[in-house]
């Protein structure tokens, strides 16, 4: 049982101590019921923006408890050598105020709050309860000073200019509204903050790329099976990573939202980083 999350204060960073528990449900819409989210992977639940956000809260919450297992498995361990590239060049300091969007099981909270020596600068925000406790547990076995918020990264629970530092990781491709999304993380950071975005990537050799996506559709399908007895949440993250944003999309996007951006492609463009700086606003 995990304990409670404080509220962000007015200003929109909590004035006193880091939320450490089960978090609040503030700017969270409900999930819808069981029966109203497709049983299996039905593409059309994920082209209604308005679909996708049940379809996006039910998957997650069918596999949290296997979710740090599949990541391992069918990355052979490098999707936490990426989350450490992205820490690493985002270059968080012991002082920054630091935000996790869509923190899931926490992974890339835990290796800010660890960077930063204990110094307790960070909040992990995401709108699935059951993958927020299996970040709650991890960060209580490791005794790290983490606030963790149940909340909305498309309307975030902060006030304009707080955050020195944002991270989200392999989460743009499930959120229903990108854009709006991408002006709201903008817009919780302070000039010159740097945003970092860590995604599943888009090798830029061709046959490299098909294979890549060969495999998501094969052996990562079958390890998710594996570990959770379906297949639909694997399919659907194989056509989400096929269908996503190529680099440069991305880029125009960030950079629409105000930020300069530099593109780095991880394990030969496997993973992608996108680290973007907020523009000075004068
Ligand atoms: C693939 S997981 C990524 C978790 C984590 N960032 C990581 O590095 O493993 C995607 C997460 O995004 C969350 N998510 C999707 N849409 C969201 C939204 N609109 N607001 C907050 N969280 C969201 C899901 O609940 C899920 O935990």
């Amino acid at each position: 049982m995990v304990t409670l999350a404080g509220p962000a204060t007015e200003a929109g960073y909590p004035r006193s101590g880091w939320p450490t528990g089960v978090p609040s449900t503030a700017g969270v819409r409900p999930a819808a019921s069981p029966a109203s989210v497709a049983r299996g992977f039905d593409p059309r639940k994920t082209r209604d923006p308005a679909a996708k956000r049940p379809f996006v809260q039910q998957l997650f919450t069918s596999i949290a408890p296997r979710y740090d297992w599949f990541n391992r498995l069918a990355s052979f361990g490098l999707d936490q050598r990426w989350r450490a590239a992205a820490v690493a060049q985002a270059r968080v300091l012991p002082a920054h105020r630091v935000l996790d969007v869509c923190s899931g099981t926490g992974d890339l909270a835990m290796l800010c709050a660890t960077r930063q020596g204990g110094a307790g600068h960070v909040v992990g925000l995401d709108m699935n309860r059951a993958m927020l406790q299996r970040a709650c547990a991890k960060q209580r076995a490791h005794g790290l000073p983490i606030g963790w918020l149940q909340g909305d990264a498309e309307a975030l629970p902060f006030a304009s200019d707080t955050f020195d530092r944002l991270f989200i990781g392999f989460s743009t491709r499930n959120l229903s509204h990108l854009p709006e999304a991408l002006r709201e993380m903008v817009r919780v950071l302070r000039p010159g903050g740097r945003l970092a975005i860590v995604e599943t990537g888009y090798p830029a050799n061709p046959l490299l790329r098909a294979m890549y996506q060969a495999f998501l559709f094969t052996v990562a399908r079958t390890i998710g099976w594996v570990l959770t007895g379906r297949c639909w949440p694997f399919t659907y993250l194989a056509r989400s990573v096929r269908q996503f944003l190529t680099p440069q999309q991305m880029t125009d996007g960030l950079q629409r939202a105000g930020t300069q951006v530099e593109y780095v492609p991880l394990s030969g463009g496997l993973a992608s980083l996108y680290l973007a700086t907020k523009c000075d606003q004068s």
